[in-house]
């Protein structure tokens, strides 16, 4: 979708006021582009609704792990949502507070979570017994006592593609009520960790706040008998609109719903998507036009290699020409070269008659975007620009054949890429 970041002027479709085209001009295509100015702002629409709630954001590096993204949203004052060691270590370079740091993940081991020990991060969600005991001897080993969330799977569906919802009974994460239950009354039995929370987070995109008000509900009985286990952790999940029909409930609504029902509880969460989908788009290059099968395919260099959503969870981003055009549209299934039938980046766009050359923006894609991004078919991962005060730069160059070569060990020398 268009925001107040990516909108035509005159015409031409601008980041915060810069012809995109010159962007593609300068680097290629595909390329993602960010706005500076879109992420702060999130970040700033997020901590004024989660005001209320005093909760402590933290922002979740797997939907964009990019280090200078990071580093703004840190400034900004969010600290981060990690769920390996790698992104533990991305965050400590961007410069978030170790304290700020919170580990998520359902098959933390040892060595990642000796390595988050190490760095004196602020707080694990333990998600299975095994873990707990697991956390327990290292942290005693390393002589550190951090805080600990044990994940409570709540046994609820939240409204959401099935491929990212997380809270119901067949689902890998977190733990069943009653062995939560059980692990609260024997939490003096991990001496080298701080038992103080519950973390619930029951799906990405969500399609309303019923879900997640019962899933605190119940962490909070859970946790009721406990006067020292006082922190919820409401994890992330708040939605985006993707195109202009899309209806899901506003993050403020979220907010709103859970702020009667913590007033006395430390309150943490962790957004990802709400922080940097609107933030972020994907330009690419129509390289041919086809009819066939009574559909108008537009091939294009970017593809499910690119961004991946859209084939792997049906999702549908918009896509929109960089120069505006005032002629009849039609639709068109948008693919990329991948020897896939499913590199489809939107299955019906309405676009105006195009050509080889003509560019294209696939909006809302700075979440879950260049962070799903693979070499598929060797394909070298785009850069990433930022546009920040009335000036763009690159943040993360586009890969050469070199870099795809970088780790095999029986490499030659050849071209390094076109
Ligand atoms: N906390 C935990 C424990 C999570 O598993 C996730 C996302 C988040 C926070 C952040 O959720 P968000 O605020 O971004 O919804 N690749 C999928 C989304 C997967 C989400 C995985 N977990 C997509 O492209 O839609």
């Amino acid at each position: 979708m268009l925001n107040d970041s990516f909108r035509y002027d005159t015409g031409n479709l601008c980041g915060d006021g810069i012809p995109l085209q010159a962007i593609v001009q300068a680097v290629g295509t595909p390329v993602y582009v960010y706005s500076a100015t879109r992420l702060r702002h999130n970040a700033a629409r997020l901590q004024r609704a989660f005001a209320p709630l005093k909760a402590e954001l933290h922002y979740s590096l797997k939907a964009n792990p990019n280090l200078t993204l990071v580093r703004i949203l840190s400034q900004a004052g969010l600290g981060a949502d990690v769920v390996s060691a790698g992104e533990v270590d991305r965050a400590l370079r961007a410069g978030v507070d170790p304290a700020r740091i919170v580990f998520a993940g359902v098959g933390k081991t040892p060595v990642e979570i000796a390595f988050a020990l190490q760095a004196r991060i602020g707080w694990f969600n333990v998600e299975s017994p095994d873990e707990l005991a697991l956390l327990d001897r290292l942290a005693a080993e390393e002589g550190y006592t951090p805080q600990v969330a044990l994940r409570l799977n709540p046994g609820i569906h939240a409204q959401t593609h099935p491929h990212i919802a997380t809270g119901h009974a067949g689902a890998k994460f977190g733990m069943p009520s009653d062995v939560v239950a059980s692990l609260l009354a024997v939490r003096h039995a991990y001496p080298h960790l701080r038992l103080v929370g519950i973390h619930v987070h029951i799906g990405s995109q969500l399609g309303s706040v019923t879900e997640t008000v019962e899933a605190v509900r119940l962490a909070q009985t859970l946790a009721a008998p406990y006067s020292d286990v006082r922190t919820l952790n409401i994890g992330g999940g708040f939605p985006v609109p993707y195109t202009t029909d899309d209806r899901y409930p506003p993050l403020e609504e979220f907010a709103q719903a859970l702020a009667p029902l913590v007033c006395d509880w430390r309150v943490l969460a962790e957004p990802g998507r709400a922080v940097v989908a609107d933030a972020g788009v994907l330009l690419i290059s129509v390289t041919t036009v086809k009819e066939q099968g009574g559909q108008r395919f537009v091939v294009t260099d970017g593809s499910m290699t690119d961004l991946l959503r859209p084939a792997l969870y049906g999702a549908t981003h918009q896509v929109v020409p960089l120069v505006e055009r005032d002629e009849t549209l039609a639709p068109a299934v948008v693919t990329g070269p991948v020897c896939e039938s499913t590199d489809v980046l939107h299955r019906a766009a309405l676009l105006p008659p195009l050509r080889s050359g003509d560019l294209l923006a696939v909006l809302t894609a700075g979440a879950y975007g260049m962070a799903m991004a693979s070499n598929y078919n060797l394909r070298t991962r785009p850069p990433e620009v930022l546009v920040e005060d009335g000036g763009w730069r690159v943040i993360r160059r586009r890969e050469t054949w070199d870099d795809l070569l970088r780790l095999e060990t029986e490499a030659l020398g050849g071209v390094s890429a076109l």
